[in-house]
């Protein structure tokens, strides 16, 4: 049967380069792209879906004879918690929407993201195992353990394909990020082009584990690929990539501009993040679908700066638009 595919919320850092990757993979006509705005007129196949809204998703599964769901739509962990009750609302409905959806018409697989926000202190924080006790601090981490939790009974209860990585923090020069702990790894690469400061919300020694974008864009495509009886654990996979912290992604950004300027003043974000793993044990993933990250932290601040330069000497209007 041809392949039909569905991403909610693709207007985001992830989303909007996994839509292009499918469409290069699937074929244009065969990738909807959709999410609560539309941000690009002249985009292929384009749908406003607000995700919260279930015959919204009926709708349009039926209109195009959907087969795949990539369901990215979310609230993420630091703007979730300003408005906690809100972000529950969000991230747990949406979820159940497409899981319904998905169940009712049959679709060949469901696809969602989980974080590394799953864990709190009660995980060991190095080389953190798959299956350890989790007791996330936000309410980010809180919905998305319960949301692995249901795609696995999902998949217990209705046989329903749904595949979960628990991506780490994710560093891309082609959108900004939407919330997160880890945006700093983004933003810093902006400013240092734009020979700007930068004020970290971290402190300069928080590790944290991070993926380029390119290596977790392959990840969702691999897991995605793969035979559905590889796929061994129906909560969320690890997933690692590499580990660093602020200062150590300074040091690189020094060796292109060696007057770069950091200041240091921690919010409340480095509480999020001082209950998160400093490295992930991927050894599942590795073995049930051959995963390897490909990219070291030299590699991706090489390519940051090297794609940053490109965009902002290429278009430097979308500066403002942008506002970094
Ligand atoms: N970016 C990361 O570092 C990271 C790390 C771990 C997990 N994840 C997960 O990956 C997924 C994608 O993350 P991202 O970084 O692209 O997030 P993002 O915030 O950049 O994008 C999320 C998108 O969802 C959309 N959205 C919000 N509410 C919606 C609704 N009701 N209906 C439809 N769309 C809605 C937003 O408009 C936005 O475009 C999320 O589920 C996130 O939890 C991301």
């Amino acid at each position: 049967m041809k392949n039909m595919v569905l991403v909610i919320g693709a207007n985001g850092q992830l989303g909007s380069v996994l839509v292009k990757a499918l469409r290069r993979t699937f074929g244009v006509k065969n990738v909807i792209s959709s999410d609560v705005y539309c941000k690009n007129k002249s985009e292929d196949i384009f749908e406003v879906i607000d995700a919260t809204d279930m015959t919204r998703i009926q709708d349009v599964v039926i209109k195009y004879k959907v087969t795949q769901i990539y369901h990215l739509a979310a609230i993420l962990s630091a703007k979730g918690e300003e408005n906690p009750l809100a972000t529950w609302q969000v991230n747990m409905k949406t979820l159940f929407n497409v899981l319904e959806v998905a169940r009712k018409n049959n679709l060949d697989k469901v696809f969602f993201p989980s974080s590394i926000a799953v864990f709190g202190q009660g995980a060991p924080a190095e080389n953190t195992p798959n299956n350890v006790s989790l007791d996330p601090t936000t309410v980010y981490g809180i919905s998305k353990v319960a949301g692995e939790n249901w795609c696995n009974y999902y998949f217990n209860k209705y046989g329903l394909d749904v595949r979960s990585i628990r991506y780490p923090g994710i560093v891309g020069y082609q959108s900004l990020p939407g919330g997160g702990t880890t945006d700093y790894a983004v933003d810093i690469f902006h400013k240092a082009v734009l020979n700007k400061k930068f004020q970290c919300f971290l402190k300069k020694d928080t590790t944290l584990p991070m993926l380029f974008i390119d290596d977790a864009i392959r990840a969702t495509l691999e897991i995605m690929s793969v035979p559905k009886t590889d796929i061994s654990v129906r909560t969320s996979y690890n997933l690692s990539g590499i580990s660093f912290s602020p200062e150590e992604v300074v040091h690189e950004i020094r060796k292109l501009y060696p007057d770069f300027e950091v200041t240091y003043q921690p919010d409340f974000r480095q509480e999020i993040a001082a209950t998160w793993p400093k490295s992930i044990d991927d050894d599942k993933a590795r073995k049930d679908w051959g995963w390897k990250p490909q990219y070291s932290l030299e590699e991706i601040a090489k390519i940051m700066i090297k794609k940053l330069r490109n965009y902002y000497h290429t278009d430097i209007r979308s500066l403002e638009s942008l506002s970094v």
